[in-house]
């Protein structure tokens, strides 16, 4: 199903064959084609390219409209929709796609050429000065042949003419982010007098290149711009070697140096964020690999910053996130060439929690000589203890930052669960009397929030990778849903878009007409909206699935005279019952 075909054609359009329709805020309103009607119900949307009705329930996209008006199967209605307007038949409109995937290809073929060439310039004349420079940062032969370094010359177009004589055109090399145009029109060397990294997927191709000065000059590094192949957010620098390592773990740091550096060293679990904050897709693709991440970020107050936003975001994907500090104010790639291996590892070892490093980050914010102070760092220890899930470590850290601090745990973790106020602050304690609880009622329709999940996916496809890490198949249970998100993922690794038009072809009219239903009350939002809607999906999900086992909880509890089964059906009961407190918040 090609998105193209949809998109060339205008549902307002066809459909004002059948009805006269009204411009109504985004909409167009008019009286419905498919059931007689004296005030019009029936809905257009330009937007989204469908159609709903209030009155007898109809609704999909043109596709649909056609053949339930015409009367006609699925490929008679695209020859009927193409016939009339001109646009040609989908088949035909493969072939964007297969361009695209033909122009990733070539760039990274293009990218490996020059990564060649890069690597060559080093035992060139060219590459003197370069070669110099490895040497004084103490980078070994096997390590530059590892990380593929190199070196671009101090010439305008070198590697232009080495590409074109490859047979690569002027527009390839644009394409590629090899070659910049110049305001005279010339296509010259992006990377001119510059070590050169080249940059990985996991799979190993070469996707992109960093290029750093060899002196002081600005700017330090020259990055491959986003091409067709390469997006800087969604990439971690060294993750096609340390996949390979035998850790359990991954350290985080800022630079290509650092990660050189460390992988040289033995520590082969090292990643390099490259200079940005760590962002939810980079994460994500963390979490294929390991759980347990240390961010090992430079000191100042940059990298601090950098440190806590990237925790955050590793935290809330569920990766146990740890810090490490490097002593006075170093840099890992100084730190490993000064005290080597054993003494990073040690640092490994002695790497601080996500709160117990925010709270010596709090500390130095709050003036902790006076007691306003001090109420507004425990404020903000007990802040960032609530966001812990597991109630265990909630209570270990929260002791163990009272003690570092001098402060008393009581204190500290009644601050943490002042809303709760089932809870004693000291342990644990399952409801005494559960029977008193009454069972819930669900009020979601999990179904109904399964389309508008879909139909979120479908308005912002950039959500299709995180969601299927997050929640996998296992959201969908409708086997519907779950084809059209099969599909969809399918797609989206395909790199073809699918708009909620398109959804509607994938199920027959009955369900179209349902998804119609939800499309009507979901709107085109911004990027941050969607995503907060998703969240708000997945958590309705969450709820109605915890409702369930709630309710089977307590039945189960009903029915059971055996004391042992019985405490632990209460344990259960009190886990499940403080997880649907929070889902309802
Ligand atoms: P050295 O100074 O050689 O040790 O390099 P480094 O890799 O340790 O760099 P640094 O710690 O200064 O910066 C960390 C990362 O931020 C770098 O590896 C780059 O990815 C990025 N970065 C630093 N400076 C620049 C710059 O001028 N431009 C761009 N685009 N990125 C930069
Ligand atoms: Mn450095």
């Amino acid at each position: 199903m090609s998105d193209d075909f949809l998109s060339k054609i205008d549902i307002v359009d066809i459909i004002s064959d059948y009805t006269t329709l009204k411009r109504q805020g985004n909409e167009y309103v008019g009286l419905c084609p498919f059931h007689g009607e004296k005030t019009p119900s029936f809905h257009v949307s330009r937007e989204k390219q469908t159609y709903y009705c209030f009155g007898c329930k109809r609704g999909g996209n043109v596709i649909t409209f056609i053949r339930t008006k015409e009367g006609l199967d699925y490929y008679d209605a695209l020859k009927y929709l193409s016939d009339k307007t001109g646009v040609e038949l989908p088949e035909k409109e493969e072939k964007g796609d297969v361009k695209k995937a033909k122009l990733v290809n070539k760039i990274i073929e293009m990218n490996t050429v020059a990564a060649r060439f890069f690597h060559k310039n080093l035992r060139s004349a060219y590459g003197k000065e370069a070669l110099e420079y490895i040497k004084k940062r103490q980078i070994m032969p096997a390590t530059v042949k590892k990380f593929g370094l190199g070196f671009a010359p101090d010439s305008w177009d070198l590697l232009i003419k080495h590409l074109l004589s490859k047979g690569y055109t002027e527009e390839d090399i644009l394409a590629a982010g090899l070659g910049i145009r110049t305001r005279s029109k010339t296509l010259i060397d992006r990377f001119r007098n510059r070590l050169m990294f080249p940059i990985f997927d996991v799979r190993g191709n070469v996707i992109a290149f960093g290029g750093r000065v060899l002196d002081n000059g600005l700017p330090k590094y020259i990055n491959s711009p986003e091409t067709a192949c390469y997006r800087k957010k969604e990439n971690l620098y060294g993750l096609n070697f340390a996949r390979k390592s035998e850790q359990n773990d991954m350290v985080i740091v800022e630079g290509y140096m650092d990660a050189i550096s460390l992988y040289q060293a033995g520590i082969d679990n090292v990643v390099a964020s490259l200079g940005t904050a760590l962002t939810a897709r980079q994460a994500l693709l963390l979490k294929r690999y390991t759980d347990n991440v240390i961010i090992c970020y430079d000191a100042d107050l940059a990298g601090q910053t950098a440190t806590l936003k990237g925790m955050d975001t590793l935290a809330e994907k569920g990766c146990n996130v740890k810090v490490i500090t490097i002593p006075e104010g170093k840099d890992p790639d100084d730190f490993i060439k000064k005290e080597g291996a054993g003494a990073f590892r040690k640092l490994i070892e002695k790497a601080d929690s996500l709160v117990e490093y925010k709270a010596k980050v709090f500390k130095k914010q709050c003036d902790m000589e006076t007691t306003a102070g001090k109420v507004r760092f425990l404020k903000m220890v007990a802040e960032a203890l609530s966001k812990i899930d597991n109630r265990m470590e909630v209570e270990m850290y929260g002791k163990k930052i009272a003690q570092d601090y001098d402060i008393s745990p009581e204190a500290i973790l009644s601050e943490v669960y002042k809303d709760e106020k089932m809870y004693t602050t000291k342990n644990v304690q399952p409801p005494s009397n559960p029977l008193s609880f009454p069972s819930v009622e669900s009020k979601n329709d999990g179904t109904e929030n399964e389309r508008r999940l879909l139909i979120l996916l479908a308005m912002d496809n950039d959500y299709i990778p995180e969601f299927y890490e997050k929640e996998g198949d296992s959201f969908f249970e409708d086997n519907d849903h779950l084809l059209i998100f099969k599909e969809m993922l399918r797609s989206y690794r395909d790199k073809k878009t699918v708009t909620p038009a398109m959804l509607m072809q994938m199920v027959d009219e009955n369900k179209a007409a349902l998804f119609a239903q939800v499309l009507q009350t979901t709107h085109f939002e911004s990027k941050e909206l969607i995503e907060k809607a998703i969240d708000e999906a997945i958590r309705k999900h969450r709820l109605a699935k915890t409702e369930r086992q709630y309710n089977e909880v307590l039945a189960a509890l009903k029915n059971t005279r055996d004391d042992e089964t019985r405490e632990k059906l209460k344990n259960e009961f009190a886990i499940l019952n403080r997880e649907l407190k929070k889902l309802k918040r």
